[in-house]
């Protein structure tokens, strides 16, 4: 058997993994565009140009380019005419911007549960937490793989509901070939540092509806409206633009992505074919979701069937050169910030769960080579036959 790393044996890989963020000429080429404009805030044209090539690749007529995807997140809900005191269903376990964007425009997160193998919203769970103050549940798309559409599409239908997605890990990632952010009623992404394409910072909200993105874009641009003057305000809006050098870098990614989201497509499936240590399960994408951005691919462990518990088995991977870190500590709504403000909740016993045995490896352990992606299957294994229980090493 061999030495485990962490116990002073030869880690599987001391290679790292490929660095993130990825960037090459094409960004600096687009920058220094912007750079010897007159226009590096106020709307440059490459604004413009990123919105509607963001928004037409994601099935949407209306992009917004806004700060970040926790302000792109509030700016929707309100846009969309969600009030104070209302209701609005969020999976328990999500960043948590998904719960403060709710909160902070004086609605009420509800929280349900999510699905053990897809780690997504659990459409079921959200139907229990409907209640009469209930007027919209947004989904998110954990990893880059997409929630189950058909089922909350159904759900919101027949309850009245306003149907969102909070896209912030799923660029150009789809549900039966139609892509995330253009399927419920708007959706928002994320450009932040580590996401599957970024700026730094940076979000967008999309949809296709004309209404809400009239509103949204007067909210983010200081309640302006078009065709009237700028120091004309028309709503309590307040200024979340982004910068003529934030769409320049996205322009460039977004050229990358969909090479990216192959390449880790690839490594995935061949890790999902090579991978059978007991003891060890990763994320299972539902039929629906095709594209998967696999910003980050989420697992679990069984501790009684690897015969290691979540954190002996990170520390240990960690060591053999497969970087990955633990699940969030907790659900959303044990943050010490839901003790001041109301929240409600249904059963959430998955999510429990998933605080004690759950974890993800980042994306760029899928964006290497089929021997780097081997290396995360090798480490796995030689885990287990360290720690593997007495009654699994007889069989
Ligand atoms: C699911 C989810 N929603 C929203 C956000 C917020 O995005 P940002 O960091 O750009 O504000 C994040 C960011 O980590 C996220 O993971």
């Amino acid at each position: 058997m061999q030495k485990l790393a962490i116990h002073g044996g030869k880690p599987v890989r001391s290679q790292e993994y490929p660095a993130w963020p990825v960037s090459g000429p094409r960004e600096l080429e687009l920058l220094q565009q912007v750079l010897f404009s007159a226009q590096w805030g106020g709307y440059h044209e490459y604004v413009e140009e990123f919105e509607k090539l963001f928004a037409g690749l994601h099935d949407a007529r209306f992009g917004i380019a806004v700060a970040n995807g926790t302000v792109a997140l509030e700016a929707m809900l309100q846009g969309a005419g969600v009030k104070p005191g209302d209701e609005v269903i969020v999976p328990a376990h999500s960043f948590i911007a998904t719960a403060t964007a709710v909160s902070r425009i004086g609605a009420k997160p509800v929280f349900c549960d999510i699905e053990r193998d897809t780690f997504n919203i659990d459409p079921a769970s959200a139907e229990a937490a409907v209640g009469p103050k209930t007027r919209a549940i947004i989904a998110v798309h954990f990893g880059g793989v997409l929630a189950d559409m058909d089922r909350l599409a159904r759900l919101a239908d027949n309850a009245g509901l306003l149907l969102f997605e909070d896209a912030a890990h799923a660029h150009g990632a789809d549900w039966k070939g139609r892509r995330a952010g253009g399927i419920g009623l708007a959706g928002t992404f994320s450009f932040q540092n580590s996401k599957a394409m970024t700026a730094g910072e940076g979000g967008i909200i999309i949809t296709n509806d004309a209404d809400v993105a009239a509103q949204v874009r007067s909210l983010v641009n200081c309640g302006r409206k078009p065709g009237h003057g700028w120091f004309d305000h028309f709503e309590l809006g307040t200024n979340l633009r982004i910068t003529g050098f934030q769409a320049a870098v996205l322009l460039a990614q977004l050229e990358r992505l969909p090479e990216q989201i192959r390449l880790r497509q690839a490594n995935a499936e061949l890790l999902n074919t090579k991978h059978s240590t007991p003891g060890v399960y990763f994320q299972k994408a539902p039929e629906g979701a095709v594209v998967q951005t696999l910003y980050v691919l989420p697992g679990w462990v069984d501790e009684e069937v690897l015969g290691a518990t979540r954190d002996e088995f990170l520390e240990a991977l960690q060591a053999e050169g497969v970087p990955a870190r633990p699940w969030y500590p907790h659900p959303l709504y044990a943050n010490p910030l839901y003790e001041k403000h109301p929240y409600r909740k249904v059963s959430c016993r998955v999510a429990e769960q998933a605080c004690k045995d759950s974890f993800w490896l980042p994306q760029r352990t899928l964006m290497g080579n089929d021997e780097d992606t081997s290396d995360i299957v090798r480490a796995i294994d030689k885990i287990y036959q360290t720690y593997k229980p007495e009654t699994t090493a007889v069989q």
